[in-house]
């Protein structure tokens, strides 16, 4: 499919999805939205691919957020036609079977700060930026970040960012464990693929439904979580890649997972 705003390349069974508007710091715009909802739909039914990069293009940002220009003037019906049309990619993304990775080279503001915690692993560039500016401009952090920020960092911390609009650097954004690792900037997407090689030469079954245990459990209590924990390594055990896998261990050597 060929797009606007956004690049998709491959390498073997890993997809890199570049935003691309590099001149208005890669801003979300509907079409925008659109066309990572379409290429991640399009990506959730393809088995060869594993797992998925989200990158931002150019030197200085992520995602400097949603596209403050196109959003200035909506009544308040189409604002929230605009938070759920957010929220319904970032729901795609914690629904998808591949994990993604957000490799975060600059910029990751209000709604971009929310793609990022939409994906299932961030890292991040020296230079990355992370806040949620949108009480500064009168509106409020619509994309999902009310929600998955005091999740991921606790609601102290998620409250001094949403209210205060601080941002922070790369390094506070790894002590408060939204950031999984800091890189170079020159490094951050090898290190990206690196980390990707990795998930997709493990068991995709698995790991799909590890995430999804992952995901769910975030809304459930601990028995509830346990329950669908259980169901799901059920699961793996009807997949030709359980007994592979185990049988590898035992007679002491590597399979190639088939993700049947
Ligand atoms: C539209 C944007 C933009 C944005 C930057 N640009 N951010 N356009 N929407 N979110 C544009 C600028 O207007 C400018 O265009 C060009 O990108 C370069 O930006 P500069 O400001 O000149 O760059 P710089 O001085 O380096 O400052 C970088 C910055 C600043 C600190 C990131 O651009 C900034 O504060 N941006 C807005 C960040 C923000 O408030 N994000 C939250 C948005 S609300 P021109 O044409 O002048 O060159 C949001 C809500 C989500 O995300 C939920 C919705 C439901």
């Amino acid at each position: 499919m060929i797009y606007e705003n956004i690049l998709v390349e491959y390498q073997d069974q890993i997809a890199v999805i570049t935003i691309n508007r590099p001149k208005a710091l890669n801003a979300l715009n509907s079409v925008t939205i659109q066309e990572l909802t379409d290429s991640f739909n399009e990506l959730a039914g393809d088995a060869n691919i594993r797992t998925i990069i989200l990158t931002g293009s150019g030197e200085k940002a992520f995602v400097a957020g949603a596209d403050i220009a196109e959003m200035s003037d909506k009544s308040p019906i189409e604002a929230r036609h605009f938070s759920q049309l957010g929220h319904k990619l970032m729901n795609l993304i914690e629904a998808l079977p591949q994990p993604v990775i957000a490799a975060v080279n600059g910029f990751a503001l209000g709604g971009g700060l929310e793609l990022a915690m939409a994906c299932d692993i961030r890292l991040a560039s020296t230079n990355a930026k992370f806040g949620q500016p949108e009480v500064g401009l009168g509106i409020l952090a619509g994309f999902g970040g009310t929600q998955r920020l005091p999740r991921l960092v606790g609601s102290g911390r998620a409250s001094e960012l949403l209210f205060t609009t601080d941002l922070i650097d790369a390094q506070e954004a790894f002590r408060m464990g939204l950031a999984n690792h800091v890189y170079p900037k020159e490094e951050l997407l090898g290190q990206a693929v690196a980390m990707a090689k990795k998930i997709s030469s493990k068991a995709p079954i698995a790991i799909q439904l590890t995430k999804s245990a992952i995901v769910k459990g975030e809304n459930l209590d601990l028995l509830s979580g346990q329950g669908y924990e259980a169901e799901v390594f059920a699961q793996t055990f009807s997949t030709e890649d359980q007994k592979n896998g185990c049988k590898a261990f035992l007679e002491k050597r590597t399979t190639d997972y088939q993700g049947r």
